[in-house]
């Protein structure tokens, strides 16, 4: 890959995870209960009824975990930090323990020269805020402005920039919505107002983080709408997703404004739930970067279903992950295109956050070093455009907690041995290492 087209020098070169997909240690020092707790424990929610209660125990094994990134040259480690093991119950004073565990973490990565990336929160929301309402209700967003503070008074000094939210649409639609993760609600569209409240929720944290001199971004999952045909019906339907999927989250952040929701028959308070003053606190300017997660397009039909003005629809002749997740690679640049081109000079810098697939349960795996170079090659063609790509993680390190499908997708360089907890590389972890060498030196010598 990227011979052709390399990335930029001073480049950030990572890998992501996140809290509950890696921890474990869930009764220890003071943690409280989350939402992903509860619903491990509800009967037929998750995989074979696994749970994140032990994970890769990285709780306890993160000096092993750190190590396999200073093999591998890391730059950055995208990380999020357990609400719950901060403010057990959402409010409060901190629990000192926990925020002991995250500055040992922080300091052992600086000691290995690498930057630490935290995201406040993916999808961890403390139960006893979830019992008040969760998302949907407009306190929770002034306690994650908190719990912001608690943290960034504690590791500010030695965490530069900070992601506020993980995919706040994954976590309204899969989450209030259809009720396949955490916290298991199935509102559908009145699910609505977890979105304004995330986003609030962004702006609140921001101005905390900013006021401390701190860097901010936020990690939203985009996809590239493509109209399964060109037919006004197919565009009209896949104008509706796109509207929902991704301006929902990054309109009001770039553009201080709703995307037109008409569609759904929602109009531009969100049900209500949008107050004066909002959309200016939640596009803020200083947004310091727009971390992506991308994994694949989307393919959007005219809707089947009377409750929804779109389908999806299956992309065909390409290859597929072990997820069943579609690999196209250029999606990556068309959806870098598509943002440039949509809000122009209010793109901040980007970073994608989050780049990978899941495999079988094989330590050659060479479909994942095909699926990361496409991608790498994609984000350079994007960087040759001229878009401002800072870095990428790709998701993830470890073999890890895969949410509704337990432990059953491996999405990462190393492959964890749920039983003995043992860390074996894969191909792709030597072919990474390997990369991020050449390309240091490549623009070392430009
Ligand atoms: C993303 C999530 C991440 C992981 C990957 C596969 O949507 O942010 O936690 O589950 O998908």
């Amino acid at each position: 890959m990227t011979d052709r087209h390399d990335l930029p020098a001073g480049f950030s070169w990572g890998v992501s995870t996140a809290a509950y997909q890696i921890e474990g240690a869930v009764d220890e020092d003071g943690r409280g209960r989350s939402i992903w707790d509860t619903f491990c424990e509800r009967p037929g929610a998750v995989k074979n009824g696994d749970s994140g209660r032990t994970a890769c125990d990285h709780y306890h094994r993160w000096p092993e975990d750190i190590a396999l990134m200073r093999e591998l040259g890391l730059d950055t480690y995208r990380f999020s930090l357990a609400w719950t093991r901060v403010q057990p119950t959402g409010r409060g004073p901190a629990n000192p323990a926990g925020l002991d565990f995250y500055e040992r973490l922080v300091d052992g990565l600086l000691e290995a020269g690498i930057t630490p990336l935290p995201t406040l929160f993916h999808w961890d929301l403390p139960q006893a805020l979830e019992d008040e309402g969760g998302w949907l209700h407009r306190d929770t967003a002034h306690r994650f402005a908190e719990y912001a503070a608690l943290a960034a008074d504690r590791l500010g000094d030695r965490v530069p920039a900070w992601i506020t939210l993980n995919e706040p649409f994954v976590h309204l639609v899969y989450g209030y919505a259809l009720g396949i993760h955490a916290p298991g609600r199935t509102l559908m569209l009145d699910a609505l107002p977890a979105a304004h409240h995330q986003l609030l929720a962004h702006g609140l944290a921001a101005a905390e983080l900013r006021a401390r001199g701190l860097d901010v971004l936020i990690a939203n999952n985009l996809t590239p709408v493509r109209p399964a045909s060109d037919a006004p019906e197919d565009r009209a339907a896949a104008e509706a997703y796109d509207a929902l999927h991704n301006r929902l989250f990054t309109d009001p952040l770039l553009l201080g404004r709703y995307p037109d929701l008409s569609a759904y028959g929602v109009g531009p308070d969100l049900h209500g739930a949008v107050l004066d003053g909002d959309l200016d606190l939640i596009s803020a300017p200083g947004l310091s970067g727009l971390g992506v997660n991308y994994y694949n397009p989307t393919r959007i039909a005219a809707p089947t279903d009377p409750g929804l003005p779109f389908a999806e629809a299956p992309i065909d002749g390409v290859p597929h992950t072990h997820f069943g997740w579609p690999v196209v690679p250029e999606g990556l640049h068309e959806l870098l295109l598509t943002l440039r081109d949509r809000y122009g000079a209010a793109l901040p810098p980007i970073t994608v956050t989050e780049n990978g697939c899941s495999t079988d349960d094989t330590l050659d795996d060479t479909s994942r070093t095909d699926y990361l170079a496409g991608h790498l090659d994609a984000l350079a063609r994007a960087t040759a455009d001229g878009i401002d790509v800072r870095g990428y993680c790709t998701w993830s390190l470890l073999d890890n907690f895969e949410w509704a499908e337990g432990y059953s997708q491996r999405f990462g360089l190393v492959h964890v041995d749920f039983t003995t907890q043992r860390r074996t590389p894969k191909a792709s972890f030597a072919w990474y290492r390997d990369l991020i060498a050449a390309q240091r030196a490549k623009s070392a010598g430009r």
